[in-house]
């Protein structure tokens, strides 16, 4: 009796089980599309047709250039097919194909790309690796939301039909990220990195040392890190942080990965408060406001010291420039008149002001990266400085100097706009907001978006010497991850916007409705922001301390 019971049971499983399978074989997959295309920024040219194309489980991907790898994992990841169905052997009927051009179309430059999605397939098609990385990631963003979500769902995305073509405006689509005021780590970069490609973003601006932190492992000179990267804005007794070697070059492939270059800046001769801690014999003083805030630009070691730096942080960065600062030195130089090696050198080179001496420095240093074979990069002050402009590139962060932009164009200089109104992104965002910087404006997220076309105060002109735009995320008053995506997001997908689309592309009113659609996606990934529709359901996360 007992035995038959145990076999009756079984019998029903076994029918369970099989009504079950049965089931599923019969039941159709079901696909879904999101609701609109709110692809930001707006590609340039965009004719939604009839349909859609069903990404099935089998979908097989297949690409006509080696490099194309990354870009077909990324898709199948984001299109959730299996690494398996990825095919380098070529195979133009393939569902899914990505192909660089053998010849060049002219339309699509370095950076564009053709997307076709037809009920039968999906092409992208551009003249590089990054250009076909940027069609992937129109994809990414046509998905249903859900589909972010990778929590187990068993329905499958749809492409609405659609013909893309599309090549950025700009060259240079940067963010800049202070790490010395407050350090964020690894994990936060990379994050950063991700939104950034989803954006079509390509410039990573790394501001890796200043007055509070130095933030870079330099083999050669072990204290910068040991000592110098203690502490942070906030407190000179908090932990701090800083990047091995062995960390910066898992970013850098990281980012490669993503088409973004890494643009790591060492500050000086100012700024440099964090190094002149660990090695106080390379100082040359400061102010009671800004103490030990320059190197001692008139000892011959000093040079040494800052060339070796410089080398060690080219051999981990491929990208074609290395950033030097040189900005604010004047807020604390005074006390180089008293110095007897500055002396000397003003006495050997001739050299008449505090000023000239800075530019000499300079023109010594420019000189130094040139011979590392990277092109300079360096804010507005150093266009007074004679470098050569053939080699170096100018950050336009004074906005209320606009006579520095005109004077770096003059002098044919290339140019990045980062003005800090309304670039820089630790200036407030809202009227209401109190944390954070304003000066006689700030930084709405309508102003972003409307820059270099509306500027309020200043005009840009139109030249093919601006190679781009960028943000800047200084972090005074930036102390946790909270206030971080707070004052990044939305803003970097307006600024994204401004680099990609044309000016007569762009509508303010209508990226305002893509951009709902881009919230509900901060929210699926976990990215605080500012709700510019509705600013009092997002508080400002507040900064705890007065300074
Ligand atoms: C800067 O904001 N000091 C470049």
């Amino acid at each position: 009796m007992k035995r038959k019971s145990i076999y009756t049971l079984a019998s029903i499983w076994l029918g369970c089980l099989l009504v079950l399978f049965s089931g599923c074989a019969t039941i159709p997959t079901e696909y879904i599309t999101s609701n609109e295309i709110a692809i930001i920024p707006q590609p340039q040219k965009m004719v939604v047709g009839d349909g859609q194309f069903n990404i099935s489980a089998k979908a097989g991907i297949s690409y006509n250039d080696a490099e194309l790898v990354d870009c077909a994992e990324f898709l199948a990841e984001y299109v959730n097919v299996s690494n398996k169905n990825i095919s380098s052997k070529f195979n133009p009927e393939a569902d899914i194909v990505l192909k660089v051009n053998e010849q060049n179309d002219q339309y699509l430059g370095d950076e564009g790309y053709t997307l076709k999605i037809s009920k039968d397939q999906v092409v992208i098609n551009a003249n590089s690796v990054a250009g076909v990385f940027y069609g992937v990631q129109t994809i990414r963003q046509m998905l249903p939301i859900s589909i972010e979500q990778k929590d187990g769902i068993d329905v499958r995305a749809a492409l609405k039909c659609v013909e893309i073509m599309d090549q950025p405006r700009y060259g240079w689509r940067g963010f800049m990220l202070d790490e010395s005021r407050h350090f964020f780590g690894q994990e936060q970069v990379e994050k950063t990195l991700d939104m950034m490609a989803l954006y079509k973003m390509n410039r990573f601006h790394w501001h890796l040392t200043d007055m509070n932190g130095w933030r870079i492992e330099i083999k050669k000179y072990p204290k910068l890190t040991e000592v110098g990267g203690k502490g942070d804005w906030t407190s000179g007794e908090n932990a701090g942080g800083f990047y091995t070697q062995e960390q910066i070059k898992q970013v850098v492939e990281f980012a490669r990965k993503r088409n973004i270059v890494i643009i790591p800046e060492i500050d000086m001769p100012g700024h440099a408060t964090a190094a002149n801690k660990a090695y106080p014999e390379f100082s040359g003083g400061g102010t009671d406001r800004h103490p030990e805030f320059t190197f001692n630009i008139g000892k011959e070691e000093t040079y040494s010291y800052l060339s070796d730096i410089l080398k060690e942080t080219t051999e981990l960065f491929p990208g074609p420039w290395i950033h030097f600062g040189g900005d604010e030195v004047h807020f604390a130089n005074k006390q180089w008149k008293d110095i007897p090696e500055i002396q000397e050198l003003m006495e050997k080179e001739n050299l008449k002001t505090l000023y000239e001496v800075e530019t000499y420095f300079n023109r010594r240093m420019a000189g130094v990266i040139d011979s590392l074979g990277k092109t300079t990069a360096g804010w507005d002050e150093v266009v007074d400085a004679g470098l050569d402009p053939e080699k170096t590139v100018v950050m336009w962060w004074r906005h209320n100097m606009p006579t520095q932009l005109a004077k770096a164009l003059d002098k044919d200089f290339k140019v990045v706009l980062c003005p800090r109104i309304p670039c820089y992104f630790d200036f407030v965002q809202h009227k209401t907001h109190k944390m954070g910087r304003t000066w006689s404006g700030f930084g709405s997220l309508e102003g972003v978006y409307q820059f270099p076309d509306m500027p309020e105060s200043y005009k840009v002109k139109d030249s093919e010497q601006i190679m781009g735009i960028q943000a800047c995320l200084w972090t005074e008053r930036v102390h946790n991850l909270e206030r971080f995506d707070y004052m990044v997001y939305p803003r970097l997908s307006a600024l994204a916007e401004s680099c990609w689309t044309n000016q007569a592309n762009k509508d303010w009113d209508n990226y305002q409705q893509r951009l709902k659609s881009h919230i509900q996606l901060y929210d699926v990934l976990g990215i605080g922001y500012f709700d510019a529709f509705d600013p009092e359901k997002t508080p400002e996360p507040m900064w705890p301390i007065q300074k």
